[in-house]
């Protein structure tokens, strides 16, 4: 990826990674979301790095857009790795109910070494870690939704974080810990722009549909060719010329309305009109 292409990173990521590394210390567990259609894409080594050491729950995230065959094959692959995942579509609430018992059943050896040791009994705490738009805030709601009140400014945290109260004995931090995803290999950069997680223009248009549309040709052959009709041996320019006729993308002169047909794309693959899809393959997984 060219300078250019990256300018958009942002300086503070250094900083927010500091400042999760700080607010961690003060959790029991952390939630970490990822986008269940990229989830290596998604996912922040540096983040990795910074608490692997804690309780830890990998959520799946819009397990309704994903490709179930290969969500499900990398929800096993970090099962076996250790990890505790589910996967949910917060946007509906569906397995969110799963999270807190799940959380409780990581901690019950913590809980119940304290109180062998004759410690008070206290509210644990968690909080939600990921990338812009993955759905920190849709899932914040949906969990304060099915609980219940806010609890008042808890000393000795900065005046602006509230905790949220799930259930009896659970705390939610109510800001979510955002950070960057890491760009060094350009395929992120284009997940990431195909399924909206970064704004749109942001990479060129026209590069990240070439990328989908050859995407889509080399793993999704069948879903292609039923929308638009297009063959795999076909060229890039043969699938533009296909979906543009057949979508009426054309401008007054009868050329093509390129800009129309970037959008046509970016739109259904983003509204599932191909179906469920994901882009980061298991054969990418390097651990
Ligand atoms: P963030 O706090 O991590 O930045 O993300 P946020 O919750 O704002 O969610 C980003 C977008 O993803 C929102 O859509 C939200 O509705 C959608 N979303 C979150 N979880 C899910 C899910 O499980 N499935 C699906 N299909 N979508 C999900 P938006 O277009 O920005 O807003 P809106 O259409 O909801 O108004």
């Amino acid at each position: 990826m060219t300078t250019k292409q990256i300018q958009w990173f942002p300086g503070h990521m250094f900083k927010s990674l500091r400042e999760i590394k700080e607010r961690t210390k003060l959790m029991d567990l952390v939630i970490v979301l990822l986008d269940a259609r990229l989830p290596l894409s998604s996912m922040n080594p540096k983040l990795m790095e910074i608490i692997h050491h804690k309780p830890m729950i990998l959520l799946f995230n819009k397990m309704d857009l994903a490709d179930d065959k290969v969500m499900n094959t990398f929800l096993k692959h970090y099962q076996q790795q250790g990890f505790y995942t589910l996967k949910i579509d917060a946007a509906t609430g569906r397995n969110v109910s799963k999270i807190r018992p799940l959380a409780e059943q990581i901690l019950k050896e913590k809980l119940d070494r304290e109180k062998n040791k004759g410690l008070k009994p206290r509210a644990l705490r968690t909080m939600i870690l990921g990338i812009p738009n993955v759905g920190k805030s849709t899932l914040i709601n949906q969990l304060s939704k099915s609980s219940a009140t806010k609890t008042a400014n808890t000393p000795g945290v900065t005046k602006s974080q509230q905790w949220i109260k799930l259930g009896q004995d659970f705390e939610l931090l109510d800001t979510p810990g955002v950070l960057w995803p890491k760009f060094e290999d350009p395929k992120v950069g284009f997940h990431l722009a195909i399924t909206g997680a970064i704004r749109d223009k942001i990479l060129p248009e026209e590069e990240v549909v070439y990328y989908a549309l050859n995407y889509l040709q080399t793993h999704y052959p069948e879903r292609i060719k039923k929308r638009y009709d297009i063959d795999q041996e076909d060229s890039l320019e043969t699938m533009l010329d296909k979906i543009g006729k057949l979508r009426g993308c054309l401008l007054k002169g009868g050329d093509l309305d390129y800009e129309r047909i970037y959008h046509i794309v970016l739109a259904d693959i983003r509204n599932k009109q191909l179906g469920g899809l994901s882009f980061d393959r298991f054969e990418d997984v390097s651990v």
